[in-house]
C-alpha cells in the first residue's frame, strides 16, 4: 500500500478518535487498539522521515529535548486581573463599568478562575505554531514542544471563518485525579511528594523531555480569543464558535445581565466548583461586547473590563482526637494533628500539620478542642485557630514531649531554632529508616528498586542497620523475605551496585549531615574534593567557603566527631562508594536571581529552609541571615519571628511569599 496514504490514513482516525474523546467524550476505540494505530504512525513517521507533518498526532506523545527555551515577546502583553473579594468591591466595579460606558446597557460573561498557568497559543494558516508560558507579561518562555502534548489542543483545525493568524490565551493545568496519581506514584517509590497542581503544572510545561511531559496529562482550557480582525462582536460568539471548533472551552460560563445574577453565579458555583477536574480559586467576570472592552481599556497591569472574584480560602472546623509526634531523618519532631476526618476543599482531611512547639503554644491547643482548618493549594492542611466558645474547661493542655516518642531518648532544643530533636542519631530507628530512605533517594545514591517498604523490611530484620549495609546485602539476605523473586533482588543488588558510580557530591548529600543540603555538598566537594579533606577541615576553614556559616560549620564538625561516623564512612569506602572527585564544578539552574539577597524566615510548604536556600544559590542569588537595608527580599514562610517582619518593614525591604519567590524563578 502507499506508504503516504496509509499515514493520511492513520491521522485521520487518531484525529477522529481524539476529538471524540476529547470534545465529546465518548470513546469509540478500546485504548489498546488506539495506541496500536499510534506506533505504527510513529513507525513509519520513523522510516520516513520526510512525510513527517509537523501537527501530526504523534507530536503529542513528545520526543523532543529543548536544553534551553527560546524567549518570545508577546504580540499583546499579558496582563493580571484586578481581585475583589466580597460583594461591596465587586459592586464598586459595576459602578465604574456602568459610569465609564455613559448608562449604555452591557452584559458581563462569568468564567471560573482556573488556578493553573497562563499559556498563549498561536495559529497561523490553522496550525499550532507556538505555545508560550506568560513569563513576565511581556516576554515568555517558547514550550511549543510541550503545548502539543495536550490532547485537547487542536493542533490544526479545518475552518473557513478563522483568519490566517490570530492567539488564544488560556490555563495549562494538571487535572487533579493525575496530580494524585503522580503522588501515589511518588509516595509508593519514596520520592518528595509535588505540592499541589498549580506547582505541579506549571513544573512539568517547563521540562526539557516533551516525552516525559506527555506522560503526564496536562490540560487546557481556553479563555480568550486575540484576533487582529473584527471577526466576533463579542466574547460569548468566540466561545461558542471556539467550543464549536473543537477547542476545549470549558462550559461553566454564562452571561449575566447585571451584577446581582453575577452574585448568583459565584453563589452557585462556591461548592459545585470543587467537582471540576482541576482547582479554582475563584470567578472572572469580562464584560461580553468587544467595542464596550475596548473602550473601557487597560490600567498598567490590567483591564478596565474585567475583575476577578476570589472565593475564600476554605475553612473547615472539627475535633482535635490526639497529636503525634513524627521523628524526621535529622530527628527533628513534628507535631501532628489527627482530627475526626471532616471534608475541605475536595478531599477529606484527617490530620494537618503544627509545624513545632512554638505553633502549639501559639495556638493553645487542649484535648478536645475544635479547631479551624485551612487549606490553601497546598497537600497538608494547616490548624490556624480554636473555636473557643467550644472548649471544655476539663480537658487538659497538649504538652510538648521531653522524650523521642520512638527511642524515648531526651529532646533538645536547638539555640535559635524552633524545632526540638532527638539527638539519639545512631540508634533511633526512625532516624535510622528514615537516612537510609534519604541516601537511597535519586538526588543522592539514586538506587532504584529499594522502596521504602523494602527498607522497612530489612532494616527490622536486622539485615541492615545503617547505609553501609546495603553494600554488604546478597541474594541469601532476601530468603524467607515474602515478596521477593529472584529478579526483583537481582533488580536491587544491580542498582546498588550501580550507586558505587554515583559522584561524592551525591554522596556527601547522601550522609545526610543536618544542614547539608545538595547545593551545600556540592560547594563543600569544589572545595575539599574528599571526604579525608573535609573532615580534617577545621572551623576557619570551613566558614570561609561561601554559603557556609556558622551552623553548617559547626554540624560538619559535629558529624565527624563520632567515632561511628567514621566508621560508616570506612565501611563506605571498603566497598568503593566515592568519597573523593577532582574538577568538580557547581551545576547551575540558572541566574535569574543573581546580585540578589535574601534571607529565608519561617516554615515553607515547598521546601525545607535548606532546600529553599540550594534553589536560591543555584539560581545566582545570595542567603543571608540577617535583615539590613541592603537586603533585596525577604522570603516569609508560616510562623515566620516578628521582630524579622518588623524590621524588614522598617527598612522597606520587599517581603514575598513562597509563591512569590517561585514566580521570581
Ligand atoms: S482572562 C487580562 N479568564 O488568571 C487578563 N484569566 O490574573 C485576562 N485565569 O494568569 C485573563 N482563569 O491565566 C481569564 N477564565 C479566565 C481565567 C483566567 C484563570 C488566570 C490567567 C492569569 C490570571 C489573571
Amino acid at each position: 500500500m502507499d506508504i503516504r496514504k496509509r499515514m493520511d490514513e492513520l491521522i485521520n482516525l487518531i484525529n477522529k478518535y481524539n476529538d471524540a474523546y476529547y470534545q465529546k467524550n465518548e470513546s469509540l476505540i478500546s485504548d489498546l487498539a488506539f495506541d496500536q494505530l499510534l506506533s505504527e504512525l510513529q513507525k513509519l513517521e520513523q522510516e520516513n522521515p520526510l512525510f513527517v507533518l509537523n501537527d501530526s498526532p504523534t507530536q503529542r506523545v513528545g520526543g523532543t529535548i529543548t536544553k534551553q527555551f527560546k524567549s518570545v515577546t508577546h504580540r499583546f502583553p499579558m496582563l493580571s486581573l484586578g481581585n475583589t473579594y466580597n460583594e461591596t468591591d465587586l459592586k464598586e466595579f459595576d459602578s465604574r463599568v456602568r459610569k465609564a460606558l455613559g448608562d449604555e446597557k452591557y452584559e458581563y460573561i462569568c468564567e471560573l478562575k482556573f488556578d493553573g498557568v497562563a499559556l498563549s497559543f498561536w495559529y497561523e494558516n490553522g496550525k499550532l505554531i507556538k505555545g508560550i508560558t506568560r513569563g513576565d507579561g511581556i516576554r515568555g518562555d517558547d514550550i511549543t514542544n510541550n503545548v502539543k502534548t495536550i490532547k485537547s489542543i487542536p493542533l490544526s483545525i479545518k475552518d473557513g471563518i478563522l483568519p490566517v493568524e490570530f492567539e488564544l490565551r488560556g490555563e495549562g493545568f494538571m487535572p487533579n485525579h493525575i496530580f494524585e496519581q503522580i503522588n501515589h506514584e511518588r509516595s509508593l517509590s519514596g520520592e518528595p511528594l509535588l505540592a499541589n497542581p498549580r506547582n505541579s503544572a506549571s513544573g512539568t510545561f517547563k521540562m526539557q523531555d516533551s516525552a516525559v511531559v506527555a506522560k503526564r496529562n496536562l490540560d487546557c482550557y481556553i479563555y480568550a480569543y486575540l484576533g487582529y480582525d473584527n471577526l466576533f462582536q463579542t466574547h460569548e460568539e468566540s466561545l461558542i464558535k471556539l467550543f464549536d471548533l473543537g477547542f476545549p472551552i470549558s462550559q461553566t460560563w454564562e452571561k449575566c445581565s447585571d451584577i446581582e445574577s453575577v452574585l448568583g453565579y459565584i453563589e452557585k458555583w462556591s461548592l459545585k466548583r470543587n467537582d471540576l477536574p482541576l482547582n479554582t480559586d475563584g470567578i472572572v467576570i469580562k464584560i461580553n461586547d468587544y467595542g464596550q472592552q475596548e473602550r473601557l481599556g487597560f490600567t498598567a497591569k490590567s483591564p478596565r473590563w474585567a475583575i476577578s472574584f476570589k472565593y475564600p480560602s476554605e475553612i473547615a472546623k472539627t475535633e482535635i482526637l490526639s497529636i503525634s509526634y513524627q521523628v524526621g531523618r535529622t530527628g527533628n519532631i513534628t507535631p501532628v494533628a489527627n482530627l475526626n476526618p471532616v471534608y475541605l476543599a475536595g478531599t477529606m482531611i484527617k490530620r494537618a500539620s503544627i509545624h513545632n512547639a512554638n505553633e502549639m503554644t501559639r495556638l493553645d491547643l487542649h484535648e478536645g478542642d475544635m479547631v479551624f482548618i485551612e487549606k490553601g493549594g497546598e497537600i497538608i492542611p494547616k490548624i490556624t485557630g480554636v473555636d473557643m466558645s467550644n472548649r471544655n474547661p476539663r480537658k487538659s493542655i497538649f504538652v510538648f514531649p521531653t522524650n523521642c516518642p520512638d527511642c524515648n531518648s531526651e529532646l533538645v532544643r536547638v539555640e535559635g531554632e524552633a524545632n526540638h530533636y532527638c539527638m539519639n542519631d545512631l540508634f533511633c530507628p526512625t532516624q535510622i529508616k528514615g537516612k537510609i530512605e534519604h541516601f537511597i533517594q535519586r538526588k543522592a545514591l539514586n538506587i532504584e528498586n529499594l522502596g521504602v517498604e523494602t527498607i522497612d523490611l530489612l532494616f527490622e530484620k536486622s539485615i541492615i542497620k545503617d547505609v553501609a549495609d546495603l553494600y554488604k546485602l546478597t541474594t541469601l539476605d532476601f530468603i524467607g523475605l515474602d515478596g521477593f523473586q529472584s529478579k526483583s533482588i537481582q533488580n536491587i543488588l544491580s542498582s546498588i551496585e550501580k550507586s558505587k558510580s554515583v559522584p561524592f557530591r551525591k554522596v556527601l548529600f547522601g550522609l545526610g549531615i543536618r544542614h547539608v543540603g545538595a547545593t551545600i555538598a556540592e560547594k563543600l566537594v569544589i572545595e575539599f574534593k574528599s571526604i579525608h579533606n573535609l573532615r580534617a577541615a577545621s572551623y576557619d576553614e570551613l566558614i570561609a567557603v561561601p554559603e557556609i556559616g556558622d551552623r553548617i560549620a559547626l554540624s560538619i564538625i559535629s558529624f565527624f566527631s563520632k567515632t561511628d561516623h567514621i566508621d560508616l564512612i570506612n565501611r563506605l569506602g571498603q566497598s568503593k562508594v566515592q568519597l573523593s572527585e577532582e574538577n568538580s564544578e557547581l551545576e547551575i539552574e540558572s541566574t535569574r536571581l543573581e546580585g540578589k539577597s535574601f534571607v529565608i524566615s519561617g516554615v515553607f510548604q515547598n521546601f525545607d529552609r535548606d532546600g529553599l536556600r540550594d534553589k536560591i544559590i543555584l539560581n545566582g542569588g545570595k542567603v543571608v541571615s540577617s535583615i539590613s537595608s541592603k537586603l533585596d527580599y525577604l522570603i516569609a514562610g508560616d510562623n515566620m519571628g516578628p521582630s524579622k517582619l518588623e524590621k524588614a518593614n522598617q527598612l522597606s525591604i520587599k517581603i514575598i511569599t513562597e509563591e512569590e519567590f517561585l514566580n521570581l524563578l
